[in-house]
């Protein structure tokens, strides 16, 4: 019968086959990774920011936030939402970080219905923490910004955490438009850094805002002294060198967190670098949002709609991942337990390293005519060694979200920490370590 057919019935046939397999290929991929149908809008007035007034007109997503509330371990061994002590793993970083608050109390991240309640709790915060604090905990910095621009950043913290409600913490209002329900971001030091960067974030793209609402806070930040103004240091780019390399500029008058009693060295406290390590990883470069797999699509009653449970991945891994892998859930449990034990060895061996390098240069300090400059040079270089060792430290994904760079930066890490240690024989003159 084919043969029958001219040339022009061919192509017009081999066109329409063409567009049906188009059509079809969209409406595939449509049900995939477009939203949910499209939703009926609430009335939620501007300046709403209790969840569960969202909640009444987007029950499922607000059932399915409620369940940030759950705290249980993480399948994979690391991360989890439990409230333990990091410390209790990593001894290491009561050496690192003495002298400052996170030697202290420094617990695993868990759900973000816990933000005020955390916060109000650690042992970090006392009479004198700075309001800027609270800007990655309460949808309220949206109103705090409006009435008192970076002020709040300098009045006491406990006094902005009387005056927020118990219903403040994280929820709807920090990424949502309440009028439209487009994603949004309020977080003020997430749209100046992005401005710096020459990137307007009011012109970013759907894909790009299901990442930009998490980097409004999974990032790495400091204060600016006398302002207390929230800086994320991106100008000079995400990877962990560039940010150190900005930190060398001492911006806006910022030279240290703390000193280290021991080293005295002037000592930089890496936070949560998810987005910068994200960005530059596999995903990251694929376009693969943190929305992909921390928010994947649930389906309810035949109604589809998008999993607020910020949680481990690991915990639904063929929702998050099976969109666009084929292997499975327990290859993929495998590999990402595989990437996450190698990261551990080599960042726990850092910070070993790092505690000695601290020691060794309070024991060459110590010596009679110690060589002064060469004193120096150890400290800058324990000071690097463990902001590439924190780096991975503090980032809550233990390597998965760049592996391969997860393993340079610790790679990087002991490095610059054995040369510390030389550095401080070299010194005192003698081989203390
Ligand atoms: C940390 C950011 C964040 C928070 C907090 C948040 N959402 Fe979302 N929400 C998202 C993202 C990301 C999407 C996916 C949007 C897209 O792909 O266009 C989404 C989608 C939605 C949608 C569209 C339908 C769907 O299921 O995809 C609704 C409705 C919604 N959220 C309601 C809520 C409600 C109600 C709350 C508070 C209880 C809330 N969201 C809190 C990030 C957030
Ligand atoms: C307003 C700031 C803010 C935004 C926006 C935000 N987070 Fe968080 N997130 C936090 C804080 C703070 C914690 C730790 C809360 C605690 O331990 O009390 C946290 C915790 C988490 C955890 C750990 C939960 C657990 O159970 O261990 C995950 C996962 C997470 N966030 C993912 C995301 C993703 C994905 C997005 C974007 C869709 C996002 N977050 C947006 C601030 C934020
Ligand atoms: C390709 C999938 C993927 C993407 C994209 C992704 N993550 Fe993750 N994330 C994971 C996995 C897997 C873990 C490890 C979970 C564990 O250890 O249980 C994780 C862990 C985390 C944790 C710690 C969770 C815990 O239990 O303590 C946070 C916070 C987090 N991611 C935030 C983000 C943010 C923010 C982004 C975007 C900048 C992002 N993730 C992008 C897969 C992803
Ligand atoms: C939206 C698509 C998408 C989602 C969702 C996704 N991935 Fe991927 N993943 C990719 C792409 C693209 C690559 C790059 C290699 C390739 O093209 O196959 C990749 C690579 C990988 C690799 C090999 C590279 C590496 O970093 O080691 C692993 C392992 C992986 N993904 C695990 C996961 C896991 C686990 C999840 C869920 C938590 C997940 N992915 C979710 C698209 C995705």
């Amino acid at each position: 019968m084919l043969n029958s057919l001219n040339k022009m019935q061919k192509a017009l046939i081999a066109l329409l086959c063409g567009l049906l397999l188009f059509f079809g290929f969209v409406i595939l991929r449509t049900g995939v990774s477009r939203p949910a149908s499209t939703v009926k809008l609430g009335k939620v007035a501007a300046g709403e920011y209790d969840p569960a007034v969202w909640g009444q007109y987007y029950p499922l997503q607000y059932a399915s936030f409620q369940k940030n509330s759950e705290m249980a371990p993480s399948p994979g061994g690391f991360g989890g939402s439990l409230k333990t002590q990091n410390s209790e793993r990593q001894p290491e970083i009561l050496a690192n970080f003495k002298g400052m608050p996170f030697s202290i109390d420094y617990t695993e991240d868990r759900g973000h219905v816990f933000t005020l309640e955390d916060l109000k709790e650690t042992k970090r915060v006392n009479d004198k923490s700075p309001g800027a604090c609270i800007s990655c905990k309460t949808p309220y910095i949206e109103k705090l910004f409006q009435e008192k621009g970076w002020s709040y950043g300098k009045v006491p913290l406990r006094e902005l955490l009387a005056q927020t409600p118990e219903h403040g913490y994280i929820s709807c209002a920090n990424c949502h438009d309440p009028a439209t329900m487009d994603l949004r971001v309020i977080q003020p030091a997430f749209i100046e850094a992005q401005q710096r960067r020459g990137i307007d974030v009011t012109k970013a793209t759907r894909e790009e805002m299901r990442t930009y609402v998490c980097a409004q806070c999974h990032v790495e930040y400091h204060f600016e002294p006398g302002t207390s103004r929230v800086v994320f240091p991106w100008d000079k780019g995400l990877k962990p060198e560039q940010m150190y390399e900005m930190y060398a500029t001492k911006p806006g008058g910022f030279a240290q967190d703390w000193q280290h009693p021991d080293s005295k060295a002037a000592m930089l406290k890496v936070q949560h670098p998810e987005f910068e390590t994200w960005a530059t990883g596999v995903h990251g470069q694929a376009g693969v949002s943190c929305a992909d797999c921390h928010m994947p699509y649930m389906r309810q009653d035949g109604q589809k709609y998008t999993s607020h449970w910020m949680t481990s991945p690991l915990k639904h891994l063929d929702a998050s991942c099976g969109t666009c892998h084929t292997q499975g859930a327990a290859w993929l449990e495998e590999r990402v337990k595989t990437i996450q034990n190698h990261t551990w060895q080599l960042q726990h061996s850092a910070g070993l390293v790092v505690s000695k390098a601290h020691e060794a240069i309070k024991k060459a300090a110590a010596v009679p005519n110690v060589d002064q400059a060469e004193l120096a040079q150890a400290r800058e270089l324990v000071r690097k060694a463990q902001w590439y060792w924190d780096f991975v430290a503090a980032e809550n994904g233990m390597g998965f979200h760049n592996p391969d760079q997860a393993l340079h930066t610790c790679g990087q890490a002991i490095d610059l920490g054995y040369k510390a240690i030389e550095s401080a024989n070299k010194a005192a003159g003698i081989e203390l370590f």
